[in-house]
């Protein structure tokens, strides 16, 4: 142990997360300005903040392993300092083995020394390899692993092929892209190049980033005869996270493909709209005639799984994680909106737009509901309202609500 300490050669620290402690970079010691981002100026990257979504990707793995039931294996090809792959050895239950790699040295022998003090050497291959090597190497059918968890910096874009193909039938693919620049519109022409589809810089992008990513892992696994599904995915901090299942058949892929279409949004009055085909549309606003911009080709299929959001919740209230609750919250408000038409509607942007003081979101829900309308939060944004009713409706209620609230009605 004390030899494989004596290689890493930079300042490091013992952190405590899950059930797992590990050896991680002391962010504090790269920090030279404010504006330093600290887990990337460390030889290793490892990032605090994302324990939210590490704990949220043992408690899928759990849920998706009691689905299985059977042993798993599971491959973390961008392991960082190991933090990852390893609690997925120690805290997911029916795990037959873990594959782990980097193509970073430092992060290899730092992961190599975490999975040794943690006792994984048995159940731990750890691999100094670039992950799209590994993963190929994985591709021919009794090699394949049950679920794939691709965490880069960025865009999982250039790993997409190849995890889809070191997958098994009904296998598990996990993705997190960081790249929200080009996802949420503000390089669109990236988008474009990497997800194949055009974003738009909407209150509601964060949700548009999630189907972009999902619409181009579709498109991506349709190439190779497999379908997709979304079972589960999140927006949180600077990332989106996508879960799919995959479904090995050429009808399989034709019948994920037929989810893909476009999003088309009036930028004067709040409209939106989807659409299988943007060409056989007017392009015209139907509420107030303004030219409509579109988003996609992107996934309008499910995001969610009700079922696996409620097989998740049940798994992380028998864990004492440190973010339980925001987990929790969390799951829930995915698995209800799970069901809920595309896009959100953001108070405040109405509001703005209106020139208008800002209600309480819950009240602009309820007076929907009592509207008829469905109306149901989102965990895209705490001022969202997921809704069945149309822009000029959402407007009629928040104007209303602030009317009465200033004694105008
Ligand atoms: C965002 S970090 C991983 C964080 C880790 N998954 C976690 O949860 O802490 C991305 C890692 O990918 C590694 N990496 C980048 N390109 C790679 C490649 N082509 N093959 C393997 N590893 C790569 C980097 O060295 C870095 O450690
Ligand atoms: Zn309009």
């Amino acid at each position: 142990m004390k030899e494989a300490k004596a290689t890493i050669d930079f300042p490091t620290e013992t952190i405590k997360e899950g059930k797992v402690k590990v050896l991680v970079p002391e962010l504090k010691a790269f920090v030279k300005q404010p504006s330093d981002y600290a887990p990337s100026k460390a030889p290793v990257f490892y990032n605090p903040v994302m324990e939210f979504n590490r704990d949220l990707a043992v408690i899928a793995l759990q849920a998706y392993q009691r689905i299985r039931a059977y042993q798993i294996s599971i491959c973390e090809p961008l392991t960082g300092c190991g933090i990852r792959g390893i609690r997925y050895a120690v805290e997911v239950d029916g795990v037959k083995e873990v594959w782990m790699s980097d193509i970073n040295e430092r992060a290899f022998k730092l992961a190599g020394y975490n999975v040794q003090t943690n006792g994984l050497g048995e159940r731990i291959t750890l691999k100094h390899s670039d992950a799209n090597l590994l993963l190929a190497q994985h591709s021919a059918p009794r090699k394949r692993f049950d679920v794939i968890d691709v965490d880069p910096f960025g865009s999982p874009v250039a790993f997409m092929d190849s995890a889809v193909r070191a997958l098994r039938n009904e296998g598990l693919l996990a993705l997190t892209a960081t790249d929200l620049a080009p996802l949420c519109g503000v390089h669109p022409k990236a988008c474009v190049r990497k997800y194949g589809g055009r974003p738009l810089r909407t209150e509601y992008c964060h949700e548009l980033a999630v189907r972009l990513l999902a619409g181009c892992l579709a498109s991506t696994a349709a190439k190779h005869d497999i379908g997709t599904r979304v079972i589960f995915s999140h927006s949180a901090n600077h990332y989106v996270r996508v879960y799919a299942t995959i479904a090995y058949g050429a009808k399989k892929a034709d019948e994920s493909i037929k989810n893909m279409g476009y999003v088309l949004h009036c930028f004067n009055c709040f409209h939106r709209e989807t659409a299988a085909q943007p060409l056989a549309h007017t392009g015209k606003c139907e509420e107030c005639g303004s030219k409509l911009s579109v988003a996609g080709p992107l996934w309008l299929g499910k995001i969610a799984d009700r079922k696996f959001c409620e097989l998740m919740a049940e798994e992380a209230k028998r864990r004492k994680l440190r973010l339980g609750d925001r987990i929790g919250k969390t799951l829930v408000t995915v698995g209800n909106e799970a069901e809920a038409p595309v896009t959100y509607y953001v108070v405040d942007k109405i509001c703005d737009a209106l020139n208008l003081p800002v209600p309480p979101v819950q009240k602009v829900a309820w007076a929907l509901v009592e509207e008829g309308f469905l109306a149901l939060p989102t965990h895209f944004s705490t001022k969202g309202i997921k809704t069945d009713s149309p822009a000029v409706e959402v407007k009629a209620v928040t104007r209303r609500l602030t009317q009465a609230h200033n004694g105008k009605s």
